[in-house]
Formats: structure tokens, sequence, C-alpha cells
């Protein structure tokens, strides 16, 4: 019953002509398609019916016999493209708008494949039963979709920090306890040596090349889980570092270039940069071919970007992302920057090289500008050919 009242069976009784009317109309834009149609054709021809004939009739009477037979033809065309003109528009409109629910679908799923998930479809007055039906199951699969992914987002947000817990934590440990044993043990070589007779130093010199190779090799490791430079000395200073390194490794030329004055920048900031330039030089010496590659650092008044650039053989970013054999390095990219509020543009092509760019909102005093970096040191020091 209460269902009843709130389609509106019982206003259709209790109000005027006007709201029977209104009731009405409103019942006719809820048919489904199929009816629309129905009734506009039989109205259409019921209309055409009675307008036909009356017309007829009358020019019957109106025009002498001879007239009449001499425009008779001219009557029958009138007719005919009238009306079939007529019924074209009305159906046209019909149509059009009976199936603009659908329409709204469509566009609302192509956004939502762009990613824009904000987006629902609105409802509209044309809708019937089984349209609504599926547009409110649409709107209900994108809020499925878009809690799903915001759940995807956070786990994987928080494996990353795991991640990084982790990796500090090994780095931690194999410098401060493998490390300081294989220095003891160093150590403990050198006063052995100074007391052996000569003919058994060489076995110890062995020892003492083999205990520094392993001193180094964990060194390395611990680097490159968590380089003590960055959290000591900053992201600029790491850089350098890491460029150095990948030159030693690669023998690829690397420029680095730092644009603006960039201190020391939250520690969470730092790590994600440096994350994002480790994994961008990892995939150039494992998949670029390239001869050169630029790094830039650059510092604008709204944000931090770091720009990888190399002129390797390029691929499809697209294709990447839609395979599903992916791994896990650009997405983690992405993933991190998304941690505090970046953004990463991958911008490849096969045969065009590939540059990487990642943006965080930045500036205060932890970043300035270069323009305004120099207009602050002009303003610091007025002459600084005296001093
Ligand atoms: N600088 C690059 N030059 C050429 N191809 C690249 C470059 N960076 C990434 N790719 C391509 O993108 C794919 C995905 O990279 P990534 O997510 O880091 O995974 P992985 O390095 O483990 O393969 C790589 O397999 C490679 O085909
Ligand atoms: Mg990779």
């Amino acid at each position: 019953m209460s269902q009843m009242s709130r389609d509106g069976a019982l206003p259709l009784l209790r109000g005027g002509p006007g709201d029977l009317l209104r009731a009405l109309g409103e019942r006719a834009l809820r048919l489904p398609l199929f009816y629309k149609i129905l009734i506009a054709n039989t109205l259409l021809v019921a209309a055409g019916a009675v307008i036909g004939t009356t017309l007829s009739f009358r020019a019957g009477h109106q025009l002498s016999g001879e007239a009449y037979y001499r425009w008779r033809y001219a009557y029958i065309l009138l007719f005919a493209t009238g009306g079939t003109a007529l019924s074209a528009l009305i159906y046209s409109l019909l149509v059009r708008w009976a199936l603009r629910p659908l329409e709204q679908l469509q566009e609302a799923a192509e956004a939502i494949r762009r990613g824009q998930f904000n987006v629902r479809v609105p409802p509209h007055p044309f809708r019937d039963a089984q349209m609504e039906q599926l547009v409110e199951t649409f709107n209900q699969m994108v809020e499925t979709i878009v809690s799903n992914s915001e759940r995807l987002h956070w786990l994987s947000q928080q494996i990353l920090q795991a991640q990084e817990e982790e990796r500090a934590r090994i780095a931690r440990e194999l410098h401060d306890e493998a490390a300081q044993w294989l220095t003891s043990l160093l150590i403990r070589q050198r006063l052995l040596l100074r007391s052996l007779p000569p003919e058994m130093r060489p076995e110890v010199e062995e020892l003492q090349r083999m205990t520094t190779a392993a001193l180094e090799h964990l060194r390395r490791i611990a680097m490159e889980l968590r380089p003590a430079i960055l959290d000591d000395l900053g992201l600029v200073e790491a850089l350098r570092w890491q460029a150095e390194e990948f030159q030693k490794q690669t023998g690829l030329s690397l420029t680095l270039q730092i644009q603006g004055r960039i201190e020391r920048l939250p520690r969470q900031v730092e790590l994600v940069l440096y994350r994002v330039a480790q994994e961008a030089l990892t995939n150039i010496a494992r998949h670029a071919r390239a001869t050169r590659v630029e790094i830039t650092l650059n510092c604008s008044t709204e944000h931090l970007e770091l720009l990888i650039a190399d002129d390797g053989v390029g691929f499809d970013p697209e294709a990447v992302r839609r395979s599903r054999a992916r791994s896990l390095g650009l997405i983690g990219m992405a993933e991190r920057l998304a941690l505090i509020g970046g953004t990463l543009e991958i911008d490849s092509a096969p045969g065009k090289g590939t540059r990487i760019r990642a943006r965080v909102p930045a500036g205060g005093p932890h970043c300035l500008a270069r323009e305004v970096w120099h207009d602050e040191r002009r303003t610091e020091d007025p002459h600084p050919d005296r001093g």
C-alpha cells in the first residue's frame, strides 16, 4: 500500500485536473520504451486518419469536381510527406530522449575508464523502470570499484611503508653488527700480521684482502638498502652519490643538475624521491640500452620536480600498464609518490627514449626556486665583488 501511495496512485484520485494531468504525464514518461513508441504511434495514426479524412471530406465539398480531380495528387503528396516528416520527427525525438540514459551510461563508463571515479549517472525524467535499474546497478558498481581501489591503494602503501622500515632495519643491522664484527676481524688480523714470522704473512694478508672485500660488499648492500648519506646529508648529496655509483657500474654518461636552492626536505619526501631515482636508474641499466642519462632536480615555487631522462630504446607505457605480467617498479614509484601527495608522469615511446617526471608539492624554506634564490642572494649581499 505504501508503495502505491508513493507511486502517486492516491494523489491521482485526490488532486484537481492539473494534478491528474501531471501525474499521468509522469507515468507516461516512466513507461518502457516499447509502450512509449506504441502509444505515440497509435496517437499519430489516429490523428492522421482523423485530420486526413476531415480535410479530404471538406475539400471534396468545397472544390468543384474538375478542380478536385486536378489537385488530388497534390493532396496525396502533401499528406504523405507531411505525415512522414511529422512521424519521423516525433519518433526520433522520442527515441533520442528515451535512449539518453544509455548515452549517459556510455559517457560515464568512458570517464571511469580514464580514471575519473567521481562520475555518476544522474536521474533522467524519461527513464523507465528497466533503465532505472540498469543505471542504479551501474552507479553501485562504480561505488564498489572506488572503494576497492581505495582499499588497494591503502594496502599497497602499507606494504611500501613496511618494506621501507624493514630495509632500514636490515641496513642498520648490517652496518652496526656485521660490519663491526668484520672491522674487529681486520684489526686483529693487522695485529697478528705484526707478530708473525715473514714466511707466514702471505696467508694472513690474503685473509685481510678477503675480509676487506666482504666488508665492502656488505657496506654496498647496506647503502643500497638505505643509504646513510640520505639520512645524514639529504637528497641532493644522496643523488650525487647515486649518480657516481651508476656511472661506475654502467659506464654510461650521466649529468645531474640541481636547479634552485634545495635544503633538507621532510624525511619522507627525500626518501620517496630517492627511491624514484633509484628505480628509474635501475630500469635504465636493465632495459634502456641508453648512451646518455640526465637527472634534474628542480625547485619551482609550487613543487619540487625530479626528472630522469634517457636516450634509450623507450617503451609504450600504456602497453606496460595493460599487460598482466606487470612488475612493480613503475607502479611502486607512483604509489610512493601518492603517499606524499605527488604525481608521476611517464613519457616514452619505442625508439624515443624515456622521461620520468616525479612531482611533489613543495615550497617554503626547504626549497627555493632559482629566481627566488638569486633574488634573495642579491638582497643579502649587495656587493659580492668586494667581498
Ligand atoms: N628507461 C626505460 N627504458 C626502456 N624500457 C623501460 C624503461 N623503464 C621501464 N621500461 C619498461 O617498462 C617495464 C616495466 O618496468 P618496471 O615496472 O620497473 O618493471 P621491471 O623493471 O621489473 O621489468 C620494463 O619491463 C621495461 O620494458
Ligand atoms: Mg624496474
